[in-house]
């Protein structure tokens, strides 16, 4: 039997990095669409133009960096919608412009206070002159699982006639069940004219925890394209998550008989720790595939099985997803080779100025500490793809506190290349050190939540530590890693500083609704 491709189109850059506290910067995005194209996606969705010029920034940079994966833009289906998503892919190798329109009469009568008639010719239009900039354009009817079975096969119909060669059915609020979605995409094969030319794809929310399911029903149904999103993230309840879907498929190849991803499974551990680490959201410990406790045999029967033969309770291995064994890795001792090749096996190619600035922190840390863990170097990678264009670069830090004396902090900072020093006193150690970093910033942001963990196990294990800031409503974490919590404390807190300077350069040209 020969294989059929189910296509993995992936959204996280998009409709992930949209869910409040994952939002990523220029060289945050550049790094992951590197680490999606290692990964095998088929398409990379990289940002909404019109939505800001941050985003138009990040569809153009990913467009021009990534050569091998087709590379999209969305857009409402607005003229200067797709005018702006052509433009900021205009250098892409292999561009697509996704159109979409809301199809459900709720979203026609509350929303967009458009007709049925009026949304056909809007779908056509849209279609046309998005193909009269690209041959690859992807059109998808929001909230197609709340709209009419007929009126979408007409939607489907026109879309297909301007020159859609893909057509999405999102489940935008994760309301629908596997068997209706199946349902709905067979009859869609059934009663589209040219159905057979074109490729039906899947895009769901979990909102009802359903994502996956209902997406991998569909392909059972004959959809050829499921959007999703490494680790779920995404709107409110989140995506259909990447590592789940291509793991079912690749672990049942009875149940998806003749069906396979191009995704390297290898690869799909490291991405879901780089995403975590950029935007310093941990993974549940017990999300499937990729949490920590995904692997952890803890009953002493399980654990007994597994030590008898493996099959017992494991139905996929750690290595088959590129799962490293959390041994020592690295020492003091270990140089750049060894070091350049550890990082690869993780998954992270770090070339030039990342590398050096990499190398040189596992170096400092290799001074302080005996064994470095993947964890640490994680922490290290993270810490060396943010810097690139950050406002404020932190240099060094003096704390002093106890239980006598008032607590005072002392750090020098760049602003835009001017360095700063100053000190301020405080209530505690991380009051003092937080409030100098504001003066020097001129930053008035509002700490909601701060949060500290041991990377590693041992008395010498590195502080990670986020926080959580907001300003002008636009909530923002920020991570930092160091053998010292409280310079751990300042790293977090001027990471989440710049992120919020990097959305105030984002100035928007039209907030984006409705999706
Ligand atoms: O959930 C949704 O409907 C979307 C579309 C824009 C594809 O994200
Ligand atoms: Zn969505």
């Amino acid at each position: 039997m020969s294989t059929e491709i189910i296509r993995i189109f992936d959204t996280t850059l998009r409709d992930g990095e949209q869910s409040p506290g994952c939002s990523m910067n220029l060289s945050e995005k550049l790094a992951l669409a590197r680490q999606l194209e290692r990964l095998g996606v088929d398409v990379i969705e990289a940002g909404f133009p019109i939505a800001s010029e941050g985003d138009f920034e990040s569809v153009r940079a990913v467009a021009e960096e990534v050569r091998g994966t087709i590379v999209c833009g969305l857009a409402r289906t607005g003229r200067e919608d797709i005018e702006r998503a052509a433009r900021a892919l205009e250098r892409a190798a292999k561009p697509r412009i996704h159109t979409f329109i809301a199809t459900s009469d709720i979203h026609l009568q509350h929303k967009l206070r458009m007709s049925r008639e009026r949304v056909l010719e809007e779908v056509g239009r849209a279609v046309r002159q998005a193909r009269s900039f690209v041959d690859d354009v992807e059109f998808s009817a929001e909230d197609a699982t709340r709209s009419d079975w007929e009126y979408l096969v007409e939607v489907c119909n026109v879309a297909i006639g301007a020159g859609a060669s893909t057509l999405n059915l999102p489940d935008t609020v994760g309301y629908t069940s596997p068997e209706e979605y199946a349902a709905l995409i067979r009859h869609l094969r059934e009663c589209v004219r040219g159905a057979e030319n074109v490729v039906f794809s899947v895009h769901c929310h979990n909102d009802l925890g359903l994502a996956v399911a209902n997406s991998l029903a569909a392909v059972r149904a004959g959809a050829r394209q499921i959007e999703c999103t490494v680790n779920g993230i995404g709107e409110r309840a989140g995506n259909t998550a990447m590592e789940e879907c291509v793991m079912a498929m690749k672990t049942r190849p009875d149940v998806f008989a003749g069906l396979d991803t191009r995704i390297r499974t290898s690869e799909i551990y490291p991405s879901s720790r780089l995403l975590s680490s950029i935007i310093g959201v941990p993974v549940q410990p017990n999300k499937a595939v990729v949490g920590d406790n995904a692997f952890a045999h803890e009953a002493g029967i399980h654990q007994d099985g597994v030590l008898k033969a493996a099959i017992t309770y494991e139905i996929m291995t750690p290595q088959s997803i590129g799962r490293p064994s959390n041994e020592l890795v690295l020492g003091k001792h270990s140089g750049r080779h060894a070091f350049r090749e550890r990082l690869q096996e993780l998954g992270f190619a770090l070339e030039g100025e990342e590398f050096q600035r990499a190398f040189q922190r596992f170096k400092d840390l290799a001074d302080k500490k005996k064994a470095i863990y993947n964890e640490d170097l994680e922490a290290i990678v993270a810490d060396s793809v943010i810097a690139s264009d950050d406002r404020f670069v932190l240099g060094d830090v003096c704390i002093v506190s106890g239980s006598f004396g008032i607590p005072n902090a002392t750090v020098e900072l760049a602003v835009d290349g001017v360095p700063r020093k100053a000190t301020e006193f405080g209530v505690g150690p991380v009051d003092a050190l937080f409030k100098v970093i504001a003066s020097l910033t001129e930053t008035k942001s509002e700490l909601l939540r701060y949060q500290v963990n041991a990377i590693t196990g041992g008395m010498d294990a590195q502080g990670e530590v986020s926080v959580t800031v907001s300003e002008g409503g636009r909530k923002v974490i920020g991570h930092g890693a160091h053998t010292d919590v409280l310079v751990a404390s300042a790293k977090a807190y001027v990471h989440a500083l710049n992120k919020l300077e990097w959305h105030k350069r984002r100035h928007a040209i039209a907030e984006p609704k409705g999706i």
